[in-house]
């Protein structure tokens, strides 16, 4: 661990980091536009200059190792003097775009001119140089070339990361530019990503673009469920709105990136099919109905059939789509309270969803399958279920965030589950096993929940409520404790930190952590 002096101050940084991350450690940010660290290191930008002693010019910090005994001023005149030098370059023919521009309020260049320039330009606006507008650069992306400090970050994502090329620096001095190859638009499957590293607001994203000004989001920490990586995100919303999923840095799940799919993922909860009260069947038709009402009709239902069938009679279907804390609730709920081990998992993918990767994506678009092998329930089960329900045993089933008739199909779902006397589908969203249902409880959905998902590699990791479900949904473990406490009386926590604390003690892979332990990079789970 080298020793060194960062602006007065005595440090010791692992070896081989750059000034950049050196002094990032030490709360000193270096100002940068084209260093980013999951790409290489091409010192263009010139915004990170700094004063290391016994160097005859200012060192750019991004490709400046550190090394013992150095002494590094970012600071000082000299080094103020070079920043404001390079911004007024960069700023020379920038647009006047702050207004409209959806980056004002996270712009590097905003930012970076409030903080170390502040003149006013010596530039004359009628002679800056025009370049490209509003172009659609493919997939996601709108590209504004007048915007852009050529920092190439956005070059080398496509080379270095998706190895698809799509965009060069073209042309020469004060006309280059950012652009596509003519006729090869921008088209791979990690598109997104350009516009979250490029620092100003040349590369912004279609579907968000005039839709809110950033200054009012508020970010939830989250994790995506829209397959079984789990990339860590953060979740910008205001007034119960969710605008725009941005990938949150995790090492030991994906790195500084998301796809597209999962980052588009978040329409799919404000979807309006959304289920936003209890409902009943009444003949054809699902009847809305009060939550008392609601519980009352299904612990009813549930004491009735055990009673006459045994508790056997009742099964559950716990979804990959729930999180950890609902399976092991709902698990409890099903073994102890109603003494049943009649226990399926559904983790269904649709046969045209996106395969496998060498990035991110996973086939298996479910967020939490590993989680409910961790919680020790079957992988499927669902034919079990299906026997019991051939030889009569089997009269009810609850259904826990898992569309059955989808995922089997309709014919197969009829064959094999058609002569349940009762289901009871609890989910967020009117899908074709709620038109099947005699009941259906309402949820909120990830976003709108506390919990922890496990992905594929064991990596368990927290999920905020970011928003409030709509309507009369509540969250599932809300729904589980109501249910379990109209069936025998008992209270339940429905804390998602208290139902963890539980499952951290009874099941073995979850032994040791909580909730809040899992911080923002989540844990392993204990083989
Ligand atoms: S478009 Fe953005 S990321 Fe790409 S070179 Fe320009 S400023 Fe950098
Ligand atoms: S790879 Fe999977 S978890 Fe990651 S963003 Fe895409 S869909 Fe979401
Ligand atoms: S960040 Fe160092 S030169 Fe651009």
């Amino acid at each position: 661990m080298p020793k060194l002096t960062i602006d007065d101050a005595p440090v010791e940084v692992p070896d081989g980091l750059n000034l950049i991350e050196a002094a990032r450690l030490c709360g000193i940010e270096i100002p940068h536009y084209c260093y980013h660290p999951a790409l290489s290191v091409v010192g263009n930008c010139r915004m990170c200059l700094v004063e290391v002693e016994k160097a005859p010019k200012l060192q750019i910090a991004c490709n400046t190792r550190v090394t013992e005994g150095m002494v590094v001023r970012t600071t000082s005149d000299r080094t103020h003097a070079a920043q404001r030098a390079v911004l007024e370059f960069l700023l020379a023919n920038h647009p006047i775009d702050c207004p409209v521009c959806d980056q004002a309020g996270e712009c590097k260049l905003q930012d970076y001119y409030m903080d170390y320039d502040a003149q006013p330009s010596r530039f004359p606006l009628g002679k800056k140089v025009r370049k490209g507008k509003a172009i659609d650069a493919g997939s996601d992306v709108m590209l504004d070339q007048e915007r852009c400090v050529l920092c190439g970050r956005c070059v080398r994502f496509f080379d270095e990361i998706t190895h698809t090329s799509e965009l060069a620096i073209f042309e020469r001095g004060d006309h280059c530019k950012i652009d596509i190859w003519p006729g090869r638009p921008i088209d791979n499957k990690y598109a997104g990503n350009v516009i979250d590293i490029c620092p100003v607001g040349a590369l912004t994203e279609k579907d968000f673009r005039f839709r809110m000004r950033v200054w009012y989001l508020h970010r939830t920490p989250s994790v995506c469920a829209g397959c079984e990586r789990g990339c860590s995100i953060d979740i910008h919303h205001q007034r119960g709105r969710i605008y725009r999923y941005k990938p949150r840095e995790n090492p030991a799940v994906n790195s500084y990136w998301m796809c597209d799919e999962g980052r588009h993922s978040f329409t799919t909860v404000q979807s309006e099919t959304r289920l936003v009260a209890p409902l009943y069947q009444d003949g054809d038709r699902l009847i809305a109905e009060s939550w008392p009402e609601a519980l009352r009709r299904a612990s009813a239902r549930i004491m009735a059939l055990g009673q006459q069938f045994g508790a056997d009679a009742i099964g559950v279907v716990i979804g990959a789509q729930a999180t950890n804390e609902e399976a092991f609730a709902l698990q409890r709920l099903i073994k102890e309270t109603i003494g049943s081990d009649q226990i399926a998992t559904l983790s269904w993918s649709p046969p045209d969803a996106s395969p496998d990767d060498k990035l991110l994506i996973r086939a298996n678009k479910n967020p939490n399958t590993r989680g409910l092998a961790a919680l020790g329930l079957p992988a499927d089960g669902l034919d079990l279920l299906a026997s019991a329900v051939s030889a009569g045993k089997l009269k009810m089933l609850i259904v826990l965030r898992a569309d059955l008739v989808r995922a089997l199909g309709e014919q197969s779902f009829m064959e094999k589950f058609g002569p349940l006397e009762y289901l009871l589908v609890l989910d967020t969203d009117a899908n074709q096993t709620c038109q099947m249902a005699n009941q259906v409880l309402p949820l909120g959905a990830y976003t709108e929940t506390d919990g922890s998902f496990t992905n594929f590699k064991g990596r368990v990791q927290r999920i905020h409520q970011a928003i409030a479900p709509p309507g009369e949904a509540l969250a599932g473990l809300e729904v589980i404790g109501r249910l379990g406490h109209a069936l025998d009386g008992t209270e339940r926590p429905s804390s998602a930190e208290l139902v963890f604390a539980e499952m951290a003690a009874h099941e073995a892979p979850f032994q040791g952590m909580t909730l809040a332990a899992l911080g923002p990079h989540g844990l392993d789970l204990k083989n």
